[in-house]
């Protein structure tokens, strides 16, 4: 279907379901075992309810705002997501130059398709954040950070939830294309009795021994920003500020790794009735299941100074980097509309009284 019949982030989930290989899509919209964490991600958005304001002149509207720093025309930034080749052989690349061009930021996987060279090449002068995942062989990491370093970077997002595998089905069901590889180890899929899953493959550099002390480990090999990517609950949040990184993604990586971790939306609540200190120590961004402009403008009312998108960025590469633009456009009009209708001129005037999560607060 052409570009201009896709006017939501459903509509790019719909193309990819239908065009790319169902190895392809299975791998990228499957989540770990009842794929729970997935589902409500999305669905307990919808629980959330605007409590708009009228007549604030609101003619003119900016989205634009700043992420560490960084200067971004939407509040939204690509999440990291490994292989992002199987549905588009530039992946990242392609991801780079939209970022680039619609102003945004862009994560990149440790388990990358393109050397992170490559990528930045791409969108020379743009900023980029770096998503790392540590190594068993510690040394390797040490290497990688220091060409992340070296290649200017802006911060690095260190991912804490992976210290075990999602179960995630629709993956294991289908065969593997025996060709494929890890990025990161060079390690070749297969299809064995558990079933054909890339997960497996793709996960099992990653260091299941992490924890608290490495962080400052991690802060003698950069002088950048480090953000937690993969926090859900209070008390890892004030580890995380007594730890004094520089931010947390509140996550569930997407419901891939522990099915029946909360919600997205749920975890900024959790923050704001447990641990409500953390938004002026850092900044807070969340992700998983936003699909929507209200869903961003929802999560900004609730604290966080930017999101994640995942899933629907790798589904929009079917159509290359107008794709990921074409979906920047259709959030960043979302928001435009929602803001007009909520009565915000800018960022600087969300706020929780905007939205109402009675529905949602017994839980
Ligand atoms: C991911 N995610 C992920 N996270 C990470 O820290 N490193 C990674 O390499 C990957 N790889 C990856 C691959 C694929 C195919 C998906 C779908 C996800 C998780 C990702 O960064 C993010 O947390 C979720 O995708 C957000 O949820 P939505 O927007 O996909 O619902």
């Amino acid at each position: 279907p052409p570009l201009h019949s896709i006017i939501n982030s459903y509509d790019f989930e719909k193309v990819a379901a239908e065009t790319a290989s169902k190895k392809t899509y299975a791998f990228y919209s499957t989540a770990a075992t009842d794929c729970w964490s997935r589902d409500m991600n999305e669905s307990m958005y919808k629980r959330i309810w605007f409590r708009p304001r009228v007549m604030r002149d609101v003619s003119r509207i900016d989205t634009s705002t700043t992420i560490l720093g960084n200067k971004v025309n939407v509040p939204l930034f690509i999440c990291p997501t490994g292989l992002a080749k199987m549905i588009q052989p530039e992946a990242e690349k392609a991801l780079a130059r939209a970022a680039q061009s619609t102003g945004i930021l862009e994560i990149l996987s440790t388990s990358a398709s393109h050397p992170v060279e490559d990528i930045v090449a791409e969108a020379p002068g743009h900023p980029f954040f770096f998503q790392l995942y540590v190594n068993k062989d510690r040394r390797k990491t040490e290497e990688l950070i220091a060409r992340v370093n070296k290649l200017g970077f802006k911060a690095i997002f260190v991912t804490v939830d992976a210290a075990g595998r999602g179960k995630r089905e629709s993956d294991e069901r289908l065969v593997v294309d025996e060709l494929v590889m890890s990025p990161v180890t060079g390690e070749r899929a297969k299809t064995d009795k558990k079933g054909g899953g890339l997960t497996r493959m793709m996960g099992s550099f990653i260091d299941q021994a992490l924890t608290w002390e490495d962080i400052a480990w991690v802060r003698t090999l950069t002088d950048l920003p480090i953000v937690l990517k993969g926090i859900t609950t209070a008390a890892d949040a004030k580890l995380a500020m007594k730890h004094k990184v520089d931010g947390i993604l509140l996550s569930n990586h997407g419901g891939r790794n522990l099915d029946y971790s909360p919600p997205s939306i749920l975890l900024l609540l959790e923050m704001h009735k447990c641990c409500p200190e953390i938004f002026d120590k850092m900044e807070v961004y969340v992700d998983g299941g936003i699909r929507r402009g209200g869903d961003i403008i929802k999560a900004l009312c609730l604290g966080a100074t930017a999101v994640g998108v995942g899933r629907t960025f790798l589904y929009s590469l079917a159509y290359g980097t107008e794709g990921a633009e074409h979906l920047v456009e259709i959030l960043k009009d979302e928001m435009d509309s929602c803001m007009k209708l909520l009565g915000v001129r800018d960022l600087s005037e969300v706020h929780p009284g905007l939205v109402n999560t009675s529905d949602v607060d017994h839980l």
